[in-house]
């Protein structure tokens, strides 16, 4: 009796996931994302990022030019960015390292994201894009993983990253 209150319950709580048990896809361009991915990714990235980097991504007008303090200010993670320069893998490193001292302010967020926010940000980041810059950044991972070359940004092929 108590399974079959909790089932009804549980039922009602999850509404749709009950009546259709196809996973839930959202749509980008012509990508298919899992929605709870996305929907996690959103969050995390409004919640620790949108500060600094927009709520879309979009950044502050003259991000180009550095901060009062000299230092980088943060870029757009969009299509005018250069984040879909790194492969998933770079992203999620400088993220969880931060700004190379004395770079940028980019904080570090090592222990303070899992490993599936840290997913799901970077998920959510590539939802950002045009198919075209999508399919571009496909293709320097692909490149990435046959040559051994790294796609980075201009600094991190420096040696800054
Ligand atoms: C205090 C402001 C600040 C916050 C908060 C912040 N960032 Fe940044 N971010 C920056 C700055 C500044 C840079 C450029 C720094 C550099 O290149 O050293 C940057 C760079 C990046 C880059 C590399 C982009 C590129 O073009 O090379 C990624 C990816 C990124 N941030 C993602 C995130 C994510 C995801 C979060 C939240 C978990 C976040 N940032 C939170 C300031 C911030």
């Amino acid at each position: 009796m108590k399974e079959k209150i909790f089932a009804a319950l549980l039922c009602a709580a999850l509404l749709a996931g009950c009546s259709d048990d196809k996973p839930q896809n959202q749509r980008k361009g012509s990508r298919q994302y899992d929605m709870n991915a996305l929907a996690l990714g959103e969050r995390v990235f409004q919640k620790n990022c949108a500060v600094c980097h927009g709520y879309t991504g979009e950044a502050k007008p003259g991000w180009q030019n550095p901060g009062p303090d000299g230092k980088l200010l943060p870029p757009p993670l969009d299509d005018n960015g250069r984040a879909w320069r790194l492969t998933g893998r770079q992203m999620k490193q400088f993220i969880l390292q931060g700004s190379p001292a004395g770079r940028g302010n980019m904080p570090p967020w090592q222990g303070k994201l899992s490993e599936q926010e840290l997913d799901a940000v970077v998920t959510w980041i590539t939802s950002l894009w045009s198919d075209a810059i999508y399919m571009q950044w496909q293709s320097d991972v692909a490149q990435e993983q046959n040559m051994g070359t790294t796609g980075l940004t201009q600094d991190a092929a420096k040696g800054n990253l």
